[in-house]
This record gives structure tokens, C-alpha cells and sequence, in this order.
């Protein structure tokens, strides 16, 4: 029964937990450092591009699952279609669910440390000062795994709590104070002296780069990530969803949350880092949040407190995340395996801790995971780049040629029209059958050309 298992107790809190699931590391940071990689406003244009035709109705897609079965992923294929092989899509899912916290959880716990730093004014000096710091820090070891328990504690404090007191509570109390701290920060952000450039790099696109095909590349591999699609984790939410909702509309609703917050995370950062002297948004990278930002909060008048908001604002981004990461497990084993949540969450969390261990060593504390020999990366690269770069889209793929041809539009559309006529039911169908499958195979053959040279 629906009710054992838990459900969102109204549309709101679906839409905030979902548009919590979606909002996280990836808007705030990722999406300003990939428009910084990927050219400045041709990405932006094209991300915008990828997130309405393709990954929107991948989105409606893995809800209309999820509601239809009320099932975990693993389940709801084996509902859909007894007997086959197609709920190893869920179970890629249900590994991804692990794999992708093993690491985020990690970076999450550097933002935490960073909201005790920008406070204390721990960080300044220039970029090689500010460099330094974060080598030092995350080369840490006894510190980032003690981070990294502390990210994994609360996530899996929250999840106790079930879906309705649990996620749905936490995801009310933090996106709240998240919008409000991101509003603030970019109307700060555009009002430094100098923002003029970063808008104008952000905002005026190279038209000859739209059509560049590793930016599309890019592109559709962000909106993925940042819309938490390809493994599952829409279609365990969908599950706890009640059939009066419009799933298309509420879809939408997280699709336009998320989209927003990273377009203003842009709007914070390319300012922010015009702003000071020598910046170049191509080279940043990664660092970005923790090495150019920071030598911007040392100098401004009210820097700490602009700073402290700002790693604040990420942290709470990041744990509305970890959240859903770890739901889509613990749903597989509560519906598929008969466990009881309780045991569920502290099995897997102790199991993510345990993977997340590498990742948190492979910054500078092991020469072994810094640097993995004939891998030629860190163990935490190696991590992102199997499940975000591969898992995710691979998923994303079976599950649009799943509803699109297996499933079939119409039974899809029965379930989607439920709680009310979808708009643009026609399109979508169109999109899910044709447009999807083929750009997001496109994007796993480019990323695995890229990746062997
Ligand atoms: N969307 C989140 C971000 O942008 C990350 C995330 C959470 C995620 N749950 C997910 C990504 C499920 C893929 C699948 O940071």
C-alpha cells in the first residue's frame, strides 16, 4: 500500500523536494564553471536548449513510471514489463544512487568546512594564497572523511524520517532560506564595480560556438546531472506521489526551479569573478568556488557575511541533494527487498561512507588515489566520470526507449492525464520516441570517443 511506504503530504512539498533534489552542487557550481569551459552565453543558450527538448520530458517520463507502478525503480520496470531484463535499468540506477553520493558527498563536505572559513576569514590573499589553502585543506585526510560523516549523517537523519516527515520536511525548511540567500547574493553580485564584463560574457552569446558539438555535449550532459534525470531518482519520487497531481505541470515547475537557480548562480559568479583582477573564467575550473571566490569575499566591504551566505547557500543546495541520491536505494531495498527503512539507511549509508573513503583521500592525501597509476586521474575524477558521464546518460537513454517504445506513449499518457489533461501531450510523445533517444546516445558516443582521444 501506498501509505506503508510513504508519500509527499501535498503538491508543494513534492515540487520543493524534487526542485531540492535538482537543486545542488551541479547549478551552483557546475553549471557557472561548464559556461566558463564551454564559452560563456553560446553554453547558456544551448544548455537552455538541451533542458526543454530533451531532458524535460525525460523528466515527465520517470515520474509517469514511478507513479503508475509505486514502485522503486528496480520495481517499477518489473511491474511495467514481468520477466525481462529491463529492470536492470533500475539497478544501474540504484548503483548510481551510491556511487554519485560516494563523491558528492565528499565536495559537500568541503563546502561545509568552508562556511566556518568565510566566516572566520580564514582564506585570503590572492590566488595563489587561496590556492594553497584549499591544497592544504582537502589534502586533509582524517579532516574530509570527518566532513564527508558528517554530510552522510544528515542526510541519512533526514531519510529516517520517512518521505513525508523526513524529506518532505527538511526539503520545506531549507529551499525556503536557499532562494532567499541566492536572491540576495546576485543582487550583491551585480551591483560590484566591473560586473559589466561578466555579464557581458555571460549574457552576449558567440553565435559561432552554438553548433560546436562538445558544447552540446557539455551541455546536455549538465542539464542531465542538474536535473537529477537517468537514475531513478524521479521515478522514486514519482512513486510517492498521488494520482490527483498533474505530473507534466508539476514536472515543469521543477524543470523552470532549477533552471532558474542556475541561471542566477551565473549571475553571482561571472560578475563576482570579473570583478577582480586577471580573472579568467576558462581557466578557473574548479576551483572556482574555492580559490577565485574566496579572494573576492577577503577584499569586499562585507565580505565574511557575503561569504558565509554564499557556502551557506551551497551546503543547503547540496544536502536537498544527498537526499534524493540516497532515497533511490533505500527505496530499492525497503519495496524490493522487504528491509525496513531504518536498516535500509544505515546499511547503505555505512556502504556509501566506505566508497566515499577514496574520494576523500584522492585530493593530496594518498599519492595512490590522487592519482590512480594507468588511470591517470584521482579517484573522485574517476567516480564523476563513470556514473555522471556514463551511468546517467545510459539511463536516461533505456529509460526514453523504454516509455517511447516498450511501454508506449499511450499507456504512458493514461498515467500522465490523470490528474488532469496534459498540455502538449503530442509533442512530448514526439520528443520521448525520437528526439531524446538519439541525442542522448549521441552524447555517450562523443564522451567515450573524447575519453579514449
Ligand atoms: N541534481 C543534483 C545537482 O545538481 C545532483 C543530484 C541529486 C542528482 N540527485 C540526483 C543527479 C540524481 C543525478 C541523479 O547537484
Amino acid at each position: 500500500m501506498a501509505s506503508a511506504r510513504g508519500s509527499f503530504g501535498s503538491r508543494f512539498g513534492f515540487i520543493l523536494a524534487a526542485a531540492g533534489s535538482a537543486v545542488g552542487l551541479g547549478n551552483i557550481w557546475g553549471f557557472p564553471t561548464k559556461v566558463g569551459q564551454g564559452g560563456g552565453a553560446a553554453f547558456v543558450l544551448v544548455y537552455l536548449v538541451c533542458v526543454f527538448l530533451i531532458c524535460a520530458p525525460i523528466m515527465i517520463a520517470e515520474l509517469a513510471v514511478g507513479r503508475r507502478t509505486g514502485k522503486d525503480p528496480v520495481g517499477a520496470f518489473k511491474v511495467l514489463r514481468p520477466g525481462s531484463a529491463w529492470w536492470l535499468t533500475g539497478a544501474l540506477g540504484v548503483l548510481a544512487g551510491v556511487g554519485i553520493l560516494s563523491f558528492y558527498s565528499v565536495i559537500a563536505g568541503w563546502t561545509m568546512a568552508y562556511i566556518y572559513y568565510a566566516a572566520t576569514g580564514a582564506v585570503t590573499g590572492d590566488s595563489t594564497a587561496t590556492g594553497a589553502f584549499f591544497g592544504q585543506f582537502v589534502g586533509n585526510a582524517p579532516l574530509s572523511i570527518g566532513l564527508t560523516f558528517v554530510v552522510l549523517a544528515i542526510t541519512a537523519g533526514t531519510l529516517l524520517g520517512g518521505v513525508k516527515g523526513g524529506i518532505e520536511r527538511m526539503t520545506k525548511a531549507l529551499m525556503p532560506m536557499l532562494l532567499v540567500l541566492l536572491g540576495l547574493l546576485a543582487i550583491r553580485a551585480v551591483t560590484l564595480p566591473g560586473a559589466e564584463a561578466g555579464l557581458a560574457y555571460y549574457l552576449n552569446p558567440d553565435f559561432s560556438k552554438v553548433f560546436d558539438i562538445r558544447v552540446f555535449n557539455a551541455a546536455l550532459g549538465q542539464a542531465f546531472f542538474s536535473l537529477s534525470l537517468g537514475m531513478g531518482a524521479m521515478i522514486t519520487y514519482g512513486s510517492y506521489l498521488s494520482k490527483d497531481e498533474n505530473l507534466a505541470k508539476s514536472a515543469m515547475w521543477v524543470v523552470v526551479i532549477d533552471t532558474a537557480v542556475a541561471l542566477a548562480a551565473g549571475l553571482i559568479i561571472f560578475p563576482a569573478g570579473f570583478s577582480l583582477a586577471g580573472f579568467d573564467p576558462n581557466s578557473s575550473g574548479p576551483g572556482l568556488i574555492f580559490v577565485v571566490l574566496p579572494q573576492l569575499f577577503a577584499t569586499m566591504p562585507g565580505g565574511h557575511l557575503v561569504g558565509l551566505a554564499f557556502f551557506v547557500m551551497l551546503t543547503l543546495a547540496a544536502i536537498t541533494s544527498t537526499i534524493s541520491l540516497l532515497e533511490v536505494p533505500t527505496s530499492h531495498l525497503i519495496d524490493s527487498h522487504g528491509w525496513d527503512r531504518k536498516k535500509a539507511v544505515l546499511v547503505l549509508t555505512g556502504i556509501t561512507l566506505l566508497l566515499a573513503i577514496p574520494s576523500a583521500l584522492g585530493n593530496g592525501a594518498s599519492a595512490f588515489f590522487s592519482n590512480l597509476p594507468g588511470v591517470g586521474m584521482g579517484f573522485l575524477d574517476l567516480m564523476a566520470i563513470v556514473w555522471n558521464d556514463f551511468a546517467l546518460p545510459v539511463g536516461g537513454f533505456l529509460l526514453s526507449i523504454f516509455v517511447g517504445h516498450v511501454w508506449r506513449v499511450d499507456k504512458a499518457l493514461e498515467e500522465l492525464n490523470t490528474g488532469g489533461a496534459m498540455p502538449g501531450a503530442a509533442l512530448w510523445g514526439f520528443l520521448i520516441r525520437w528526439v531524446c533517444p538519439v541525442a542522448i546516445f549521441m552524447i555517450i558516443v562523443f564522451t567515450a570517443l573524447d575519453l579514449l582521444g
